[in-house]
This record gives structure tokens, C-alpha cells and sequence, in this order.
């Protein structure tokens, strides 16, 4: 997984779209652990734009696994919110720059509401990693999480992008529809910089233990809460006026100097012991 992390340190830099610092790490975490326990299944992804977090994905494959990914492109009527906006051949020129065989990656130009579950488990089998960043109105992700939730693979998880953040609303409205409607056998089970990570229930424990255990994520953890049956880490904090000079500027490292933070915190905690 050399190439993946290399990406998410350095390469998804020089991608144009919407991956945090930290949202990567738990994908690097997650993918590694499927990786090392022989979890099997594709990945996908709604909504590619261009390709910055699907090609995390693709790089996480191993042996004949594949990847599907959904994107309107330039079909941008059927974007009815304007949340980014997918180009096919960005994408493609993206995969080939970061080393990823085309021949392993499935693209479906249609809008998410008109692909079937079978249309995803025909062309790559149950999915272990299906990232949800279509469109953001309420029907469409509520539809989107049900698409997700009905490939989902043992030990495999959602990535739900946008969720709790006051700009798109209607993404948490489309969870809180689509999981009160569901039977509730797919939770919540952390939320990261902004993502809201689902899996089995059965699959909670373990997968949380991955992040709790990783050595960067832990300068990132903010605390737990009981969310949705299941007490959840949050690796996010909401910025607010009230804090402390200090603070701030943790904070600010936090987001826009992530590896200088862990290593300053690395070495002062080796400081003090
Ligand atoms: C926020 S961007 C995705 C960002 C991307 N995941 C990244 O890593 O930067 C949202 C994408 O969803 C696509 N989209 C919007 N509505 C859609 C729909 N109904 N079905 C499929 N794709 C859609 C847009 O074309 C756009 O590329």
C-alpha cells in the first residue's frame, strides 16, 4: 500500500476536489486492515468529480478487484444542487498518472437513481469501500445510501461525504430519512473531517479499534458520542469564536499543516515522557 500512501500524503495534492487530510488517513486505515484480513470486494464511488478521492480508492485493489464509479459529467442539468461538477476525461487522465489499470475500473455515466444494485455487484461483486459524494438534495442521498448499503460487503464501509456540514443540510436530512426508514443493520460508526463512516453492526468494534489504534489519527480524535445505538469517535471539532489563541492556532495546523502538527505533537508528548 506504498503508492496509496504516498497519495494521500503527497499525490492528492495535485488533484482538484474535496479529500481532507484526515478523511484519507481513514481510508488508508480501513483499506489496510481489509487488505491485511482478506476482506474481498470492489470499491465505487458516487460522484468522481475529478477523481480525488476514487483514486485512493482504486489504489487500495488488490489482485483482480475492481472499481465503479458513477458521475453525471456533463450531464450537469441532472445536478440539481452544483456540488462540483465531473469530467470524464480528467478522471481517466487522473488513474493513469497515479498508476491505476483502466481495465480494472467500471465508469457508469448515469445518474445515481438509475443504477441498480445488480448493475454494481455484475460488474465488480459485493463492494468493501463505496464512497457516497453525488449529488447533495435529500432524495438522492437517501437513495444513494440505500444503493450503498445493498452491495455492502462483510466488513465493508460507507463514506458518507458532507454529512452535519451547515452548508448541505439536506445531506444529513437524506441520512436521517434513509436510516429511519432502513433496519438499521448499517450504523454510523465514526465521523471523521467530513465524512460520516457506516458499516455492519457486527463490524463496529473492529472497525472502530482501526481508527482509534492509528498514530496519526489519534492527534485528531475529539471524543466520543452516542450516536444511532453506537457511542462514535469524532475526529473533527466545530471552530468557534470562543477559543483560545492557542487553540486556534492547533486548529488551523490541524487542517491546513496535518504532518507538521503530528510531528510537533509527536515530539513534544516525547518531550514530556
Ligand atoms: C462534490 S463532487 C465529488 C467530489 C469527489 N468525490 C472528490 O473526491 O473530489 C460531486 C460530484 O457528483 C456528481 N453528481 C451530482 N449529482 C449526481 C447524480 N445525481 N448522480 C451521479 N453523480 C452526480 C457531480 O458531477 C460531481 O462530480
Amino acid at each position: 500500500m506504498k503508492e496509496l500512501y504516498s497519495y494521500i500524503r503527497n499525490g492528492k495534492d495535485n488533484i482538484e476536489g474535496w479529500f481532507s487530510r484526515v478523511d484519507s488517513q481513514i481510508f488508508y486505515e480501513l483499506l489496510c486492515y481489509q487488505n491485511l484480513n482478506h476482506i474481498d470486494g470492489g470499491v465505487a464511488e458516487i460522484g468522481m468529480h475529478h477523481g480525488k478521492s476514487f483514486i485512493a480508492l482504486c489504489l487500495g485493489l488488490t489482485g483482480g478487484q475492481k472499481a465503479y464509479g458513477v458521475d453525471i459529467f456533463e450531464n450537469q442539468k441532472k445536478n440539481l444542487d452544483r456540488s462540483g461538477s465531473g469530467v470524464r476525461d480528467i478522471v481517466e487522465n487522473n488513474l493513469k498518472t497515479y498508476g491505476i489499470d483502466l481495465a480494472k475500473v467500471v465508469i457508469d455515466p448515469r445518474g445515481s437513481d438509475e443504477v441498480k444494485t445488480e448493475d454494481i455487484y455484475q460488474a465488480v461483486g459485493d463492494v468493501r469501500f463505496f464512497s457516497v459524494d453525488g449529488g447533495h438534495w435529500r432524495d438522492i442521498v437517501s437513495n444513494d445510501l440505500s444503493l450503498a448499503a445493498s452491495v455492502l460487503a462483510k466488513d465493508g464501509v460507507i463514506a458518507l461525504d458532507d454529512f452535519l456540514r451547515p452548508e448541505w443540510p439536506d445531506v444529513s436530512a437524506g441520512f436521517f430519512e434513509w436510516f429511519e426508514k432502513s433496519d438499521e443493520s448499517v450504523v454510523p460508526f465514526a465521523i471523521g473531517h467530513n465524512k460520516l463512516y457506516l458499516c455492519h453492526k457486527q463490524s463496529v468494534g473492529r472497525l472502530q479499534k482501526i481508527l482509534i489504534d492509528s498514530r496519526f489519527l489519534k492527534h485528531f480524535f475529539n471524543k466520543y458520542y452516542m450516536f444511532c445505538g453506537n457511542n462514535i469517535p469524532i475526529f473533527q471539532s466545530y471552530h468557534l469564536p470562543e477559543w483560545s489563541m492557542r487553540r486556534r492556532i492547533y486548529e488551523y495546523l490541524k487542517i491546513h499543516h496535518p504532518e507538521f502538527y503530528v510531528r510537533f505533537r509527536s515530539l513534544k508528548s516525547r518531550l514530556r515522557n
